[in-house]
């Protein structure tokens, strides 16, 4: 479900590219992955407690931590990954545990995590599948993991065309068969999961884990 066009490890690009990150990302949720942004976070919101425990995997600039922090989520219980020092370094402002380090091989013990998300960084890696075992490994039973990304979907117009392109020629990601990511997650110990509907070239998933394991 994978085999496409290998991609480099890229996390080295999100250091250089930390400045202008928010300012590109915006264009890209305004034009194409707007929809399966707000899918994802009306999924943590119905998710979260103040007290849930929760990891946000790839978080770059730390835009979901504020804008949960902003509705009552502690950021003492949130822990923040990116192996991008410069893209880390602009979570500053978010008390949060923030921790350097990649999905592919996450520094933390089985099943710690009550909710673990991950916006827009599964299609980035050398190998989603290596990720997704990993982001399914820190959930706990009981727990969720809550993805988006850039999906293999129809283009719907010019704007979502010209999104692709620019996404694909700086090889900073690929798309992702929707299909593909729900059947490898649900290889993984106790976990289902679903595709939440949206337009454009992106998907939402949400992956319950059964509480108890299996
Ligand atoms: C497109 S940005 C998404 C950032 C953030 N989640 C958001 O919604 O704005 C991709 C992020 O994934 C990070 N990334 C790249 N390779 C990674 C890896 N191997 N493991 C974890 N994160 C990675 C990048 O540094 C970058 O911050």
């Amino acid at each position: 479900m994978f085999a496409q066009t290998p991609l480099q490890d890229r996390a080295g690009h999100y250091d250089r590219l930390a400045p202008y990150y928010d300012r590109l990302h915006h264009r890209w949720l305004r034009h194409a992955g707007g929809e399966a942004q707000a899918a994802l976070e009306a999924l943590v919101r119905v998710l979260a407690t103040p007290q849930t425990t929760l990891l946000d995997a790839g978080c770059g600039t730390g835009h979901l931590a504020r804008s949960l922090i902003a509705e009552g989520m502690l950021p003492q219980s949130m822990t923040l990954l990116d192996p991008a020092a410069a893209m880390l370094a602009l979570c500053a402002d978010i008390p949060a545990e923030k921790v350097n380090g990649r999905l592919e091989a996450l520094p933390f013990q089985d099943d710690t995590f009550d909710l673990v998300t991950c916006a827009w960084a599964l299609e980035t890696v050398p190998d989603p599948f290596v990720a997704l075992s990993e982001l399914c490994r820190v959930v706990r039973p009981g727990g969720a993991l809550c993805l988006a990304f850039c999906a293999d979907r129809p283009v719907r117009g010019v704007a979502d065309r010209l999104m692709r392109q620019a996404l694909l020629c700086r090889g900073t990601g690929r798309f992702l068969s929707c299909a593909g990511v729900l059947r490898d997650i649900e290889r993984f110990d106790g976990f289902e999961a679903r595709a939440i509907p949206s337009h454009g070239p992106a998907a939402t998933i949400l992956a319950r884990r059964a509480a108890n394991k299996t």
